[in-house]
This record gives structure tokens, C-alpha cells and sequence, in this order.
């Protein structure tokens, strides 16, 4: 009894690996860019939870690195000063871990998405800055620190900087002053030495920006504290940047000895009111036809220009693979970007490689192709 149970044991085990033989995987981003830098996307919770099946799938099987695109947000997952909501938070780490993905936080301190009490004082003005840096303080080593050796990056400071390169007047910098940006930097390193840290913003391909980060990240480094990369965000357009302006800026990184992290990278197809670039949230206009001309599907013309843009993309950041570290687009399909509702709500919009029914569009094929050639 006992040898023919071992023996139906060895045989299943023998059509199994041979199964494992038959079936070969598919391509991977991760995979195929695999030497140069890490390829992730931004979850949301139904990604996470495996609610959107789809997206689940398509995140196991191409990426190697996650950020959030919410859920570690301030409002989110520290909305009352006495109170935290760590339980997405904490189901976006597990995934990760479960998946042996590099985990990425996003993001410690920004002007959007922070509740009104972190600023107010007791009268309902502004407060004061030293209140505004214990509750800095407070939140950073709380989140950071019960994330210690799981996340392994954080974007600490998000969008600081106007498009000349000058500190926007977000009231961090009015409360505490310009050094709220170094402060943020020694909290996260005191709450988690291992883990890396990031600058992180939009528009990074203008050279007035790019050199105002450089400046930045500079002074910091000269305080003592450490930046691990620059994040360059990658809100981008099938008409900007141009692509010698995005290398210029990496060119200007890497001139400064600096790594770069690409962090949230998407295609805008549609057209832009007043032809606005970036990602500045507080901008919105009304849905019209005129704004939303490929409800129906996006014409093959578009599609080649998609397909063009992102291999151009990809073969930069290649041919820079010692300084970029990581590609993170923003989000995983077309049906789950936040550019369907930015800065018109409810468009239809294709920024990503993978389409509505979670198919890979040309794109992608293309990505794969930039990721293979020399291998
Ligand atoms: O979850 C609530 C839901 O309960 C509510 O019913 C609904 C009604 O408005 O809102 C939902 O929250 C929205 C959230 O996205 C989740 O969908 C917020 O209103 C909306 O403001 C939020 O937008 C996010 C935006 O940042 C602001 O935080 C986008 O998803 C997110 O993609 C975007 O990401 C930013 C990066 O963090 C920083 N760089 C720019 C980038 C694009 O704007």
C-alpha cells in the first residue's frame, strides 16, 4: 500500500515537472529588464485584494516592485491626530512580501491629501512651528517605523518645488520654514536607517526644475542626512517631453552623482485643456466631447504614437540603466488610471501598456523588445 502511494507520488510529481516544462512563462517587464532597473506599477486596494482579478494577475506576473498609489497618503492612513488606519497599508506590505516584491512607500510629506487639523492651531489659523514638527514627527516615525525592514523605500518629500527650481509655498515651508524639507529627511532616517530615501516630483524633464532638485538634494546631503535618488515622477504626453529634454535631466543627475528613480510613469492620450503638462491635482475641467474624442477606442494612428513613445522612453532609460534604478508606471491598466478622472472626470483614457480587458497593448510588446535587445 505504502510503496504504491510513494510510487503514484513520484509519478504525479514526474507530470507536474514535466507540465512545468510544457508550459513556458510569458514575458515579464520585470524579466526583461532585468540588470538595468526594477519595472513596478501603483496599487490600489482592489489590485491588492485581488478584487480586480486582473490586475492582480498582470501585477504578479510582470512587475518586481509595488508603490501604493493612496493608501499610505496622510488622509488616509492617519486621518485624526490620535488615530490611524493601518489595515490597507498593512494588506499592501503582505502583498508585496508575499510576492517578493521591492516595496515602495509613497509618501511622507506633501501639500495634497494632508487633513486640515495637521495644520491648525487651537484658534483655527495656522500653527505654530514647532507643534507642526512634532506632529511631522509623529507621523513619520509612526508610519515609517511600523513598516521598519518591510517597505524598502519611501518617497519622503512629494512635489516641493515650483517648475523654476524655487520652493513652492506649501504651508509646510510657511509653518516651519524651508528646513521642513530636512526635517522630514531625519525623521524617516531615524525611523528606518535600512531604508532607502527619495525626493520625488513632477516635471523633473525642465532644467530649471532638474537643477532645483539637484540644489536641494545638495543641501541635504551637506546637512548630513541622505537621499537615496531623485524621483523623477514621468506624468508625460505623446508631445512632451521631448526626449532630449528628459535625458538632459538624467544627463543633470547624473552629473551629480545622483541615482534616479522614474516613479510614476503614464502616457496622457487625451487632450489637455489649455495644454497643461505635470500633474498639479488641483486642476479640473469639464468632461466635453472635444476632451474625450476616443470613448470608443483609440485609433491605430494614436496607438503607434503610444507604442513609439513608451519604446523611446524605455531605450533612454536603458541606455542610462547605471543611473536609473527603478521604472514605476502609474497604475497597472487603462481602466484603473487616475488620468480617466484628471484633470476632466470620467474620460476615457489609454496611458498605460496594458488595456481595459487586461490585454497587453503594442506598448508593451515594444517595452518587452527595448528590454531584450542585447540579452
Ligand atoms: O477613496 C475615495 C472614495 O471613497 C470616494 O468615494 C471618492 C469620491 O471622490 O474619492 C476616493 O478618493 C480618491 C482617491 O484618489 C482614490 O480614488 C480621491 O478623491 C482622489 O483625490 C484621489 O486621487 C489621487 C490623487 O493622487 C490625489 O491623492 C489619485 O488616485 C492618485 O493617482 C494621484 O497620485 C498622484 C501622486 O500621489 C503624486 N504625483 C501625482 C499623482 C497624480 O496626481
Amino acid at each position: 500500500m505504502k510503496r504504491t502511494i510513494i510510487l503514484l507520488a513520484a509519478l504525479s510529481l514526474l507530470v507536474i515537472s514535466c507540465q512545468k516544462e510544457v508550459i513556458k512563462p510569458g514575458p515579464s517587464l520585470g524579466a526583461s529588464f532585468n540588470g538595468a532597473f526594477l519595472v513596478g506599477a501603483a496599487l490600489n486596494d482592489a489590485a491588492i485584494s485581488g478584487k480586480d482579478a486582473g490586475a492582480n494577475k498582470i501585477v504578479t506576473s510582470q512587475f518586481n516592485t509595488i508603490t501604493n498609489e493612496n493608501l499610505l497618503k496622510w488622509e488616509v492612513v492617519h486621518p485624526e491626530p490620535d488615530s490611524f488606519n493601518f489595515e490597507p497599508a498593512d494588506a499592501y506590505v503582505a502583498f508585496g512580501e508575499a510576492n517578493g516584491m521591492v516595496i515602495i512607500g509613497h509618501t511622507l510629506t506633501w501639500h495634497h491629501q494632508t487633513p486640515n487639523w495637521v495644520f491648525e492651531g487651537e484658534d483655527g489659523g495656522l500653527t505654530d512651528r514647532e507643534t507642526l514638527i512634532a506632529r511631522m514627527e509623529n507621523h513619520i516615525s509612526t508610519v515609517v517605523g511600523r513598516y521598519k525592514g518591510r517597505i524598502n523605500g519611501w518617497d519622503v518629500v512629494n512635489e516641493a518645488l515650483n517648475e523654476d527650481g524655487s520652493l513652492r509655498d506649501s504651508k509646510w515651508r510657511q509653518i516651519i520654514g524651508d528646513d521642513y524639507i530636512d526635517l522630514a529627511f531625519k525623521f524617516a532616517q531615524a525611523a528606518d536607517p535600512g531604508a532607502e530615501l527619495y525626493y520625488n516630483d513632477y516635471n523633473m524633464f525642465r532644467e530649471a526644475k532638474a537643477l532645483g532638485a539637484v540644489a536641494l538634494i545638495n543641501h541635504l546631503k551637506a546637512e548630513g542626512l541622505r537621499v537615496d535618488a531623485v524621483g523623477m515622477q514621468g506624468h508625460w504626453g505623446p508631445d512632451f517631453p521631448q526626449i532630449n529634454d528628459a535625458e538632459n535631466s538624467i544627463q543633470i543627475f547624473k552629473n551629480a552623482e545622483l541615482t534616479v528613480v522614474v516613479t510614476e510613469l503614464d502616457i496622457n492620450m487625451l487632450p489637455r485643456p489649455e495644454n497643461m503638462q505635470g500633474a498639479d491635482i488641483e486642476l479640473n475641467y469639464e468632461n466635453t466631447i472635444k476632451f474625450n474624442p476616443y470613448a470608443e477606442g483609440l485609433p491605430d494612428s494614436m496607438q503607434t504614437v503610444l507604442t513609439d513613445r513608451y519604446a523611446e522612453f524605455f531605450s533612454l532609460f536603458k541606455k542610462y540603466g547605471d543611473t536609473v534604478d527603478r521604472v514605476t508606471f502609474w497604475g497597472v491598466y487603462d481602466g484603473s488610471s487616475w488620468l480617466d478622472n484628471w484633470p476632466i472626470v470620467g474620460r476615457t483614457n489609454y496611458p498605460l501598456l496594458f488595456d481595459r480587458q487586461y490585454n497587453p497593448k503594442p506598448a508593451y510588446h515594444a517595452v518587452i523588445k527595448v528590454g531584450e535587445v542585447g540579452k
